[in-house]
Formats: structure tokens, sequence, C-alpha cells
């Protein structure tokens, strides 16, 4: 701990100082510090103020430092008698506090229409949607994943990552992104008055439909498929009802299983597939958890090689350190499980093979702490 010498301090000693006191709950020593140090206490909090309010600061940090402004205004204020900074400080913090709730208000607002897993509000451009008179935009993954692999879209069309792809109607004039598909012809166009509310929908009552696939419309599902060239057969399915896991997201493989459905592979009649027909098991440390057994096949049917090496995973056998809370974070796994493909809370669809298990014919992952 820093050693609290009395006396004038400088400013930023003044502030580690004080910081440090409250740390150790030494209030009387705090008190002490603001006393001698009365002068100068309204350009720390003045210091204070402009760094917090530094452009592009996060909420929290901002409202770390205005705490420690506050605290030491509010001593000021009781043991010199001076409440000019606190008053100075009042309106600086209520105005980000009011920001942050209307912040908070707002993305509620648009997580319940992203409440499906893989649909995502897009309204990067809010402000030019709102002059226009349309709403943001719903794009629903799921609806697109029973046309296409993943491999058709990521990543020549769009990095597999979002708000990283600059999505706008100047692209889409000259054929790019959304626009590769959505030209008037494999599927409705950008540019016709009459369609612009089938992408601007989020929020809107008919955004009901996207966001529940329980709902779906089979007859209308098959005959987009049939035009673009990919294949739906409802009648493969019980009752015609879509499977779901126990989460009650649309379970993919089981669709694959049952002969549902063929997405296309590619939008390139020339394109030859590339897969890699192996599995590889994750050998854990320790016993807490089963094994985890990671198929090349079923994922390399989906995504193309290039979607996860070298930008998720190294190719190398035990190449790479994975850890679960990097995971959530959306690290390793955690890029597409958690987001588009089913979710972590579902840990035994990924632990699933016993700890004493026999496998032939697959690799056996060192765990990564050997590397
Ligand atoms: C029809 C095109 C299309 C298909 C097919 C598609 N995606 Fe995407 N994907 C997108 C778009 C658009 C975005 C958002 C990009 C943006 O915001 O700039 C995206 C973003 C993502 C992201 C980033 C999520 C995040 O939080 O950053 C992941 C992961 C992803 N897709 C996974 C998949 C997987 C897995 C599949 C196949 C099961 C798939 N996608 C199929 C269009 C597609
Ligand atoms: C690889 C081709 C492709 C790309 C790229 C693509 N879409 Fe689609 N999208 C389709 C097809 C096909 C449909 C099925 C509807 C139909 O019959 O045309 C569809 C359906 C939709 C629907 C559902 C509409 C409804 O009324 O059912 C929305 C919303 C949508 N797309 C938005 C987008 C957005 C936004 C983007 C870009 C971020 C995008 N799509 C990129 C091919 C594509
Ligand atoms: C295939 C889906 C789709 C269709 C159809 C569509 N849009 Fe968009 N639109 C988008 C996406 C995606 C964005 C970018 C979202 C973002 O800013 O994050 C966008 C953005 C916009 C913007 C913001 C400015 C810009 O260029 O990015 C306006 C305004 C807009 N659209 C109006 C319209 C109008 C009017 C129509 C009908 C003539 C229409 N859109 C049809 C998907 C679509
Ligand atoms: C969904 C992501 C994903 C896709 C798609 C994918 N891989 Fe991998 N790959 C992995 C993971 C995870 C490992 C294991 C890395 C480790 O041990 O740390 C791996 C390991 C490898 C290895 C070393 C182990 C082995 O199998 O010999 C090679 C080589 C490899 N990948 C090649 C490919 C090729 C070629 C493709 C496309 C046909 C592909 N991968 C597609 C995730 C992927
Ligand atoms: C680039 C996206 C992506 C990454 C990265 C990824 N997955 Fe997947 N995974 C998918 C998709 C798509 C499916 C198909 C099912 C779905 O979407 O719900 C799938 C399915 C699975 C399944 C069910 C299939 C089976 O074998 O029974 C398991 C288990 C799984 N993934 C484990 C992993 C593990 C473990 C990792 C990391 C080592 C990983 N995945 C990384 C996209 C991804
Ligand atoms: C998408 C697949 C996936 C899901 C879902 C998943 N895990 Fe994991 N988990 C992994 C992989 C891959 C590793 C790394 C194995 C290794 O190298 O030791 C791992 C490692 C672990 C480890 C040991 C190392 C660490 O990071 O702590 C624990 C404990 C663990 N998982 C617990 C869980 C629990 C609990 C859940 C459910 C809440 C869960 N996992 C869900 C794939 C998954």
């Amino acid at each position: 701990m820093t050693e609290v010498t009395a006396g004038v301090v400088t400013e930023s000693d003044f502030v580690q100082q004080f910081v440090t006191l409250g740390e150790s709950k030494r209030f009387n020593a705090q008190a002490v510090l603001i006393e001698q140090n009365k002068l100068q206490i309204p350009q720390v909090v003045e210091k204070l103020i402009a760094e917090a309010m530094v452009e592009g600061k996060q909420f929290e940090e901002r409202m770390h430092l205005l705490n420690i402004a506050s605290t030491i205004a509010t001593m000021h204020m009781h043991w010199n008698g001076d409440k000019a900074p606190q008053v100075r400080l009042d309106p600086i913090i209520n105005k980000e506090l009011k920001e942050e709730r209307v912040r908070v208000a707002e993305v509620m607002k648009w997580q319940k229409q992203e409440r499906l897993l893989g649909n995502f509000v897009m309204k990067r451009n809010a402000a030019a949607m709102a002059e226009k008179g349309v709403a943001p935009v719903l794009y629903p993954h799921w609806m697109h994943r029973i046309y296409y692999e993943c491999k058709v879209c990521h990543t020549s069309i769009f990095e597999i990552k979002r708000w990283s792809n600059n999505i706008s109607h100047a692209e889409f004039d000259k054929g790019e992104l959304c626009a590769k598909c959505h030209d008037g012809e494999q599927s409705f166009a950008t540019n016709d008055e009459a369609t612009c509310g089938r992408c601007h929908i989020a929020g809107q009552p008919g955004a009901e439909r996207l966001l529940k696939p329980e709902n779906i419309d089979h007859e209308a599902i098959q005959a987009s498929a049939n035009r673009i060239g990919a294949e739906w057969w409802p009648e493969n399915l019980p009752e015609g009802k879509l499977p779901l896991d126990r989460f009650r997201m649309i379970d993919w493989l089981a669709l694959k299983r049952e002969n549902v459905f063929r997405p296309l592979v590619s939008l390139d009649q020339n394109y030859k597939e590339e897969t890699r027909d192996n599995r590889i098991l994750f050998v854990g440390k320790t016993d807490s958890v089963d094994n985890v057994l990671f198929d090349h096949r079923i994922h390399s049917d989906w995504i193309g090689c290039s979607t996860c090496h070298p930008a998720i995973f190294a190719d190398k056998l035990g190449g790479n350190r994975i850890r679960m809370m990097e995971m959530a974070q959306g690290r390793f796994c955690g890029h597409c499980h958690g987001r588009v493909s089913f979710t972590f809370a579902d840990c035994k669809r990924c632990h699933n093979i016993p700890r004493d298990a026999k496998l032939e014919s697959v690799l056996h992952r060192p765990h990564s702490d050997k590397m």
C-alpha cells in the first residue's frame, strides 16, 4: 500500500492517495488529506471531469472517475465549506445517468427482436432510416440457413463479425452484400418500394413471423427453395413441425438427418466443395467435465476451412489454448456457439464423451496446457 505523506501533495498523488485510503477504509486520514489540500481541490475535480469526459470512454469507466470526483467534492464541501465543485459535478453526473438509461431502454427494445439465436437487428444508420420512414432491419440467420450453407456467405460475401461489413444501399446499388441475392431475381430486390418492409421490419407487427420458426410457412419456403435450386421436403417432418432442441432452438442436425433440406453450397456452379473427414477428441485435464468431440466433417460441411483457419483456430492438433472463459467472450467455439449455433448452456452437447470411453478412429487432442 502507498504510505500517506501528510501535507500538500501533487494533484495526481492526491487522487491516488485519496483512493488508496478509501479502499482501506481509512476515512479519517482521507478527511485530513482533504483539509490539507483544500486549495487545489477545485483543480483536481476539474481534471477528473476532463479525464472522465474524454470521447469514446465507456460508461463504467467514466462513472468510476466521476464517482471519485464526487466523493472528493462532497468531503470538500463538508470539511472545507466550499460547495462549488459539487455544484459543478451534479448536472454532469445526472446527464450521464440519464443518457445511460436511454441507451439501456433502446438496447432492451431490440433485444426482444434478437432473442431468437442468430436474429440480428441492423441499424447502424438509424437516423437515415428514420428520415426515410423505414424501421431498422431484422436479419434472420435461420431463414437463410434453410437455403444456404454458411460458406455461401462467410466469408466471401460477409466477414463473420457483426457491424464489420459496412452494409448500406450504396453497396447494394453495386450488387454487393445483401444485393448479391436480393436482386429481384434470386430474391426480392433492395430498390423496389413494394419490398422495403420485408427487411426494414424490426419491431413491426410483421416481424412476428421471423421471430417464431414454429409458425413456418412450408409452401412459401418450398417455392423459394425451388426457385433458387435448394430443396425443402417438409413431408419428412413429423406433423410438419421443425425439430427443436431442449432450449427450443431449431435442431439443424436433426433437419439434415431427417432429410428435410438441402441448402446450396455456393452461388458458383463450378465450386469444388472441400470437407475434412475426421473427429477430434478434446481430452480435458480435470475430472469435472466429460471430454469434447469435435466433428470436422459436420463443421466443414457447413463452414469453409478459411472461416475457421487461421482466424479462429490454428490448424494444428493441440495448437490452441481453448478456455471456456474466452469462449463465453466469443473466441474459439464461442465465435459461433451462443451467437448463431446452439448455446453454451447446452454443456452436454459438446461435453458428450465420458472420460473413460474408448473411441476408435478419432484424433486425440492433448490438453492445451501441454503445448
Ligand atoms: C445469407 C448469408 C448468410 C449465411 C448463409 C450465414 N450468415 Fe452468418 N452472417 C451474415 C450476416 C449478414 C452477418 C452480420 C454481418 C454484419 O453485421 O456486418 C453474419 C454474422 C455472423 C456471425 C458474427 C456474429 C457476431 O456476433 O459477431 C457469425 C458467428 C455467423 N454469422 C455465423 C454463421 C454460421 C455458423 C452460419 C451457418 C450456419 C452462417 N453464419 C450463415 C450472413 C450470413
Ligand atoms: C446468399 C443469398 C442471400 C443473401 C446474401 C441475403 N439474402 Fe435475404 N433471403 C434470401 C432468400 C433466397 C430469401 C427467401 C425469401 C425469398 O423467397 O426470396 C431471403 C429472405 C430474407 C428475409 C425474409 C423476408 C420474408 O419476408 O420472408 C429477410 C428479412 C432477408 N432475407 C434479409 C436479408 C438481409 C438484410 C441481407 C443482408 C444483410 C440478406 N437478406 C442477404 C437470400 C439472401
Ligand atoms: C434485402 C433487405 C433490404 C431491403 C429489401 C431494403 N433494405 Fe434498406 N437497408 C438494409 C440494410 C441491411 C441496411 C443497413 C443497415 C444498417 O445500417 O445497419 C439498410 C439501410 C437503409 C437505409 C439507411 C441508409 C443506407 O443506405 O444504408 C435506408 C434509408 C434504407 N435502407 C431504406 C430502404 C428503402 C426505402 C427500401 C425500399 C426501396 C429498402 N431500404 C429496402 C436492407 C434492406
Ligand atoms: C468450425 C471450425 C473449423 C472448420 C470449418 C475447419 N476446421 Fe480444421 N480444425 C478446427 C479445430 C477446432 C481443430 C483442432 C485445433 C486444436 O487441436 O487446437 C482443427 C484442426 C485442423 C487440423 C489439424 C488436425 C487434423 O485434422 O489433422 C487440420 C489439418 C485442419 N484443421 C484442416 C482443416 C481443413 C482442410 C478444413 C476444411 C476442409 C477445416 N480444417 C475446417 C476447426 C475447424
Ligand atoms: C464457425 C462457426 C463454428 C465454430 C467456430 C464452431 N462450431 Fe460447432 N457447430 C457449428 C454449426 C453451424 C453447427 C451445426 C448445428 C447448429 O448450428 O446448431 C455446429 C455443431 C456442433 C456440434 C453438434 C454436432 C455434433 O458433432 O454432434 C458440436 C458438438 C459442436 N458444434 C462443437 C463445437 C466445438 C467443440 C467447437 C470448438 C472447438 C465448435 N463447435 C466450433 C458452428 C461452429
Ligand atoms: C460449443 C462447445 C462447448 C460447450 C457448449 C461447452 N463447452 Fe466446455 N469446453 C469446450 C472445449 C472445446 C473445451 C476445451 C477442452 C480442453 O482443451 O481441455 C472446454 C473446456 C471446459 C472446461 C475445462 C477448461 C476450462 O476452460 O475451464 C470446463 C470446466 C468446461 N468446459 C465446462 C463447461 C460447462 C459447465 C459448460 C456448460 C455451461 C460447457 N463447458 C459448455 C467446449 C464446450
